[in-house]
């Protein structure tokens, strides 16, 4: 065996609470609660406003907590290097090994490892390894972080000679459609006592593993010492990695001591070429194309912050239909799934490492750490996340206060520097704030793209002020809605919160906004008219619209009871909101016709209909009776009629460009009679980590959603699946996200289950006082 690399996630004892014993390899842990990470300790909280995390950070309980893990390492592994990663702790991490501390990590975001070889016992011994994560010094964030050992954890074993942690990097230099040159540059350790003289082969495997090509190079390395090869390689008629087809190559570096392999590392890899023009905007392999992008927080909703595959993967499906192709990972390293992902299911990436340099934003953030660890973690990040080929922008830093100091041109430059010596080719951004020349990040010299937050009224005058600047747009929008909520007049537009110089509305009373895209924080816009400008401006490559989904913290307005955004297309639960149709009627080439509001208005009341639709030409009719045609012009991005309501049926009939015709309709819904579940997959699999994503909605007699219904709703799963989280989507809810039950909000409710290891039938059943319910079935495989 070369390299093994182990989940290291199962069989942890955790416990809320602080003593410098938990770190003894003899303290007894025993009535500890056993879990297995990832794990967020926050998410299983209470909601206080008085919480130190605050509103912003979403109202829940930090502090600090330990985990213990005890363990054997097999004898055969003896004269082996152990090594632990973990790919993310939040945060301020201190790790143990039977007693002696391997390191202290204050970053939460980013992964590190420590060689646990030294002070392993190997054979019939136990082995305990303890974590202190500190959460207790808020607030340190401006949304919410989550707490604890949330990302996976791995041990990796390798011989003593064998390449590095995040060891490869792969460039892709002069990539044509029949040609692309590929430099390899691989850091090879030797951790014995002799120099040893190594042969080095690297094959390029495409995405069904057969070879493409290979190359032999051979190297010295010194005892206790670690070198550098560099190896390059042409690879004929390269499939290109794109959004529409992300093709991916896999490089398989075997490194060989006297005829014997001693390593094999696999370096996953894509080949594309891209390029920001001035004029033009962007393009990838030379076809030119708008980026559509979202920014997003790290948090899985009701999972919180403790990363699960499925679940990121069902918000880039989610957003994927839509029409996006790109993440901005706002505003810290990602999980390392999720860029695992984008290259997977091809979404470009602007990967950014931070929300604040030396100057602080909330007073224990990570400006404290500034000065010893921002070379470490920026140089971390960059070694982890540079061979994605997804990655194709670098951001330096969100909204930076010293973009308005001087002391900010130095720090821009040295961040560049770092980025352009280890991942050449990426574009260096930040996101700024305001977009005057005069702005001390973009005369520092060091940013590729500029990038600006908001002022899309500044759109237009970009050639003007920065003339042969590229353009990103890097954060946009900001538009507040809750998902079944509609304030008329429609076009009436809500600004919250109440402050600056400019017109605002007073906000509901229950702290819900608007759905129509009518109501949108100060500092933003509605989704539309961020949208056009960029649609219509060849210049503008892209934009990446402030959120895909609904994050906890940061509830704008600020205001109790609220404690998650409102930002998102897509809401906490991962019900879409109504904008969702807008980007997929404008971003994709579905046939889309979206018709809202629900049909449950006071008789006579004159309701705005909307239809988001990429019909040529679309027909309303309320109980079979024509309302008018209408078709949209260049510069609207919806239709709208203006309806005296009556009870019954509204139906939008659909014209296509090929002259089919589609339809949608709304109608008036009666008393709640039944819930009905649906899962998004009904068979997943039995791997104790797969989840399905069942939703819950309350319906009339005849099958119409109840658009006002909160019921509160029971589940029950049988044995082999377990309920994880449950949701509405709702942003004052302070129910739990660990129950059994949940209230619905605006007609629906989510419940997460997730699968155990035992294959079989399971069934999921809900009760509700008064409705039924039929049960569903989830295979588990
Ligand atoms: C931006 C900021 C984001 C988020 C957003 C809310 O200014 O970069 O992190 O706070 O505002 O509108």
């Amino acid at each position: 065996m070369t390299r093994e690399r182990l989940s290291f996630n199962e069989d942890w004892l955790f416990m809320l609470g602080d003593s410098a014993v938990y770190s003894d390899a003899s303290f007894k842990d025993t009535d500890w609660r056993r879990l297995n990470v990832p794990h967020d300790w926050s998410i299983e909280g209470e909601f206080n406003k008085d919480n130190p995390s605050r509103i912003e950070g979403g109202a829940l309980p930090g502090g600090i907590g330990w985990y213990r893990k005890n363990f054997m390492a097999p004898i055969e592994d003896s004269g082996k290097r152990i090594y632990i990663t973990f790919d993310g702790v939040y945060h301020n991490s201190e790790v143990y090994l039977n007693g002696n501390l391997l390191g202290k990590r204050p970053n939460g975001y980013i992964g590190f490892q420590y060689d646990m070889t030294p002070y392993l016992k190997f054979g019939n011994q136990n082995n305990v390894l303890a974590v202190r994560v500190n959460n207790s010094d808020q607030p340190n964030s401006r949304w919410y972080s989550g707490s604890g050992i949330y990302r996976n954890v791995w041990i990796e074993k390798t011989n003593p000679v064998h390449i590095n942690f995040w060891g490869t990097q792969i460039i892709s230099n002069s990539v044509t459609t029949t040609l692309a040159n590929l430099t390899l540059s691989i850091a090879i350790n030797n951790t014995t006592s002799e120099v040893q003289k190594l042969k080095v082969e690297t094959l390029i495997l495409d995405e069904n593993n057969q070879e493409v090509t290979r190359i032999n190079d051979t190297i010295s390395v010194l005892q206790n010492d670690t070198s550098f090869l560099s190896q390059t390689i042409e690879v004929k008629n390269p499939k290109l990695w794109s959004t529409k087809s992300p093709y991916l190559y896999k490089a398989v570096s075997n490194v060989y001591s006297k005829e014997l392999k001693v390593d094999s590392y696999e370096t996953p890899f894509g080949i594309k070429y891209f390029q920001f023009d001035a004029k033009k905007g962007f393009s990838l392999n030379g076809e030119p194309m708008k980026i559509k992008g979202v920014c997003n927080h790290h948090d899985l909703g009701a999972l919180g912050a403790a990363i699960n595959t499925r679940a990121i993967e069902r918000q880039l499906e989610i957003l994927k239909e839509m029409g996006c192709n790109a993440i901005r990972t706002s505003h810290n390293p990602p999980a390392p799934e999720l860029l695992d992902l984008c290259d997977k299911m091809g979404f470009l990436v602007m990967d950014e490492t931070f929300d604040m340099w030396a100057k602080k934003k909330v007073e224990f953030d990570y400006s404290t750490q500034w000065a010893e660890w921002h070379v470490r973690d920026i140089t971390d990040h960059l070694l982890r996340d540079r061979n994605h080929p997804s990655v194709i922008i670098w951001s330096i830093g969100n909204e930076i206060p010293e973009q308005f100091d001087s002391t900010g041109i130095s720090i821009a430059q040295e961040l560049s520097s770092i980025i352009k010596k280890m991942m050449p080719g990426v574009m260096v951004t930040s996101g700024l704030n305001f977009p005057v020349p005069e702005n001390l990040l973009y005369k520092s010299g060091a940013l590729d793209l500029v990038g600006f937050n908001y002022h899309h009224t500044s759109f237009d005058s970009f050639p003007i002020n920065f003339p042969n600047q590229k353009f990103i747009g890097t954060e946009t929008t900001s538009s507040l809605n809750s998902r079944g909520v509609y304030n008329m007049p429609s076009r009436e537009i809500r600004v919250w919160p109440k402050r600056w110089d400019i017109p605002f509305y007073e906000g509901n009373p229950d702290n819900s906004c608007s759905s129509y895209d009518n109501c949108h924080a100060p500092w933003g816009s509605t989704h539309a008219d961020a949208w056009i400008p960029i649609r219509d401006n060849d210049f503008l490559s892209g934009m990446f619209i402030w959120t895909g989904f609904d994050y906890l913290g940061e509830p704008t307005p600020y205001q109790w009871p609220s404690r998650s955004s409102y930002f998102g297309i897509v809401d906490l639960a991962g019900f879409p909101k109504d904008a969702y149709y807008m980007y997929q009627s404008e971003w994709t080439d579905k046939p889309v016709l979206h018709l809202f509001p629900h049909w449950n208005w006071k008789k006579g009341e004159n309701v705005d209909v909307w239809v988001y639709t990429n019909c040529t030409e679309v027909e309303l009719f309320l109980n079979g009776k024509s309302l008018g045609k209408k078709s949209k012009d260049s510069k609207s991005v919806h239709l709208e009629w203006n309806v005296p309501f009556e009870e019954g049926t509204l139906l939008a009939v659909g014209k296509q460009a090929d002259g089919s015709t589609m339809m949608s309709d709304v109608k008036t819904a009666g008393k709640p009679s039944k819930v009905v579940l649906e899962a998004d997959r009904s068979t997943i699999s039995a791997d104790g980590n797969d989840l399905a994503f069942i939703t819950v909605s309350v319906k009339d007699a005849t099958n119409n959603l109840v658009p006002f219904a909160n019921n509160r709703i029971e589940f029950k799963v049988g044995d082999g699946l377990e309920i994880v989280g449950v949701d509405n989507g709702s942003q004052i809810s302070h129910e739990s996200f660990k129950a059994s039950f949940r209230d619905a909000f605006n007609g629906k409710c989510l419940l997460i289950v997730k699968a155990s290891k035992k294959p079989g039938i399971v069934t999921v059943s809900a009760s509700s006082q008064g409705l039924t319910c039929e049960p569903i079935s989830i295979e588990l495989k």
